[in-house]
């Protein structure tokens, strides 16, 4: 065999494990755990007091409504408490805090200024000092939850003191009723909730965060060097021994940037990125069922996206010295992006590839705020 055929048979293996590391880990997900029972005991009468801390920097337009969505929630009003915490917004957003609090008399609401932004994380670390409640669910303010038992369902699953973490998953994008139900249990959706089964999932979602505050204040409260507070503190719970699970009765929905979309894209794959170069440092301190769920998020984050660049790239340099071959792969690889799913995984891909380099010189611990719509 020449050269030549050895450098196309290695993009294809290449591209072919790019593709099917990712496809055998979901129908092993699938199989093996979507349909188990939790092996979870729910506590009916389990009503802890909470405390719901909502981070804010520059949030004047979405605030108010995000407050509302909190207040509807069917969770008893005088186990609720709820905590906002500001870094120097520029835009007005604590005095619309402070005029939502005097509307409503009823509310527990303690608003934290910051003078210097200092990240989420930093700021979250504020708050924690001012809880009273057992429980802590932070909550993005361009985020909202589904309905109005979502709080009361999160909540639910923490009864069980095996569970130390509970996260949502996201809502679809709504085309009709019927989608709803099969739209939300789609690729992400069915992974986390799969890994929630076995064990738990590494990673957490800013729209509703859940943890036991003992278990929080244990692990040292949030990460200030690394950006994904809400997975890498889940996981650290994790690893001590508790489940850190994403539940399907908890829906939330989260606004998308009008402007700057690529940016906000690349900053959460960093973040991602980031913790999971973090937790390759603590796996051997990981249980049996939680490991292989960690090793494989690692790998999907972390190494797997740089195999389809690497098979793009032979095949590109290939196609150029003259390989009909390599052109007909290169041109179906391209091709393909016609397909939804394809298509939003190789942009995921080329997202965790930006990711990676662009943690070199920048983490975005307190990053630039996007609108949303
Ligand atoms: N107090 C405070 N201080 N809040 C902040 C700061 C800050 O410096 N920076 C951002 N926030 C608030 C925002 O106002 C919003 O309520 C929340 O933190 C999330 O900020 P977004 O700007 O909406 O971040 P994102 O949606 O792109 O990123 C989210 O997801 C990432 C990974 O999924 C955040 O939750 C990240 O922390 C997370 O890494
Ligand atoms: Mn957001």
């Amino acid at each position: 065999m020449s050269v030549a055929d050895v450098l196309t048979l290695l993009a294809l293996a290449l591209a072919l494990t790019h593709f099917s590391f990712p496809l055998l880990y979901y129908l092993y997900l699938r199989s093996r755990w979507l349909n188990k029972p939790w092996d979870i005991k729910k506590d009916p009468s389990y009503r802890p007091r909470v405390t719901i801390i909502v981070p804010t920097y520059n949030e004047a337009d979405l605030i108010e409504s995000k407050l509302n969505n909190i207040f509807e929630q069917d969770y008893p009003k005088d186990l609720m408490s709820i905590i906002v915490v500001d870094s120097a917004s520029t835009d007005g957003t604590v005095e619309i805090v402070e005029r939502w609090r005097d509307k409503h008399p009823d509310a527990r609401l303690v608003i934290i200024r910051e003078d210097i932004r200092r990240g989420k994380a930093y700021a979250l670390n504020n708050a924690l000092k001012h809880v009273d409640g057992e429980i802590i669910v932070i909550t993005d303010a361009d985020s909202r939850w589904a309905s109005k038992d979502v709080l009361s369902k999160a909540v639910s699953w923490l009864s069980d003191p095996t569970v130390g973490a509970v996260t949502c998953v996201k809502r679809p994008e709504e085309k009709g009723r019927l989608d709803i139900e099969a739209g939300y249990r789609d690729f992400y959706n069915i992974v986390r909730i799969g890994e929630s089964k076995k064990w738990s999932t590494p990673i957490f979602h800013g729209k509703l965060a859940a943890y036991k505050k003992d278990l929080l204040i244990e692990i040292g409260g949030f990460p200030l060097d690394i950006g994904s507070d809400d997975s890498y503190v889940a996981t650290l719970i994790a690893i001590k021994g508790f489940r850190a699970i994403a539940v399907d009765n908890a829906i939330c929905r989260e606004l998308v940037p009008k402007k700057g979309y690529h940016m906000w894209r690349t900053r959460r794959a960093q973040h991602l990125v980031q913790h999971f170069i973090k937790i390759l440092g603590l796996l051997s301190k990981a249980s049996r069922e939680f490991k292989p769920v960690l090793v494989a998020e690692a790998w999907l984050h972390l190494f797997n996206p740089w195999l389809l660049l690497a098979a793009a790239t032979i095949l590109f340099y290939k196609a150029l010295m003259g390989s009909l071959t390599a052109l007909a792969m290169l041109v179906a690889g391209v091709v393909l992006l016609i397909l939804k799913p394809y298509r939003t995984w190789v942009v995921t891909q080329v997202y965790l590839v930006i990711a990676s380099v662009r943690n070199l010189w920048t983490k975005e611990i307190a990053w630039e705020k996007q609108e949303k719509s």
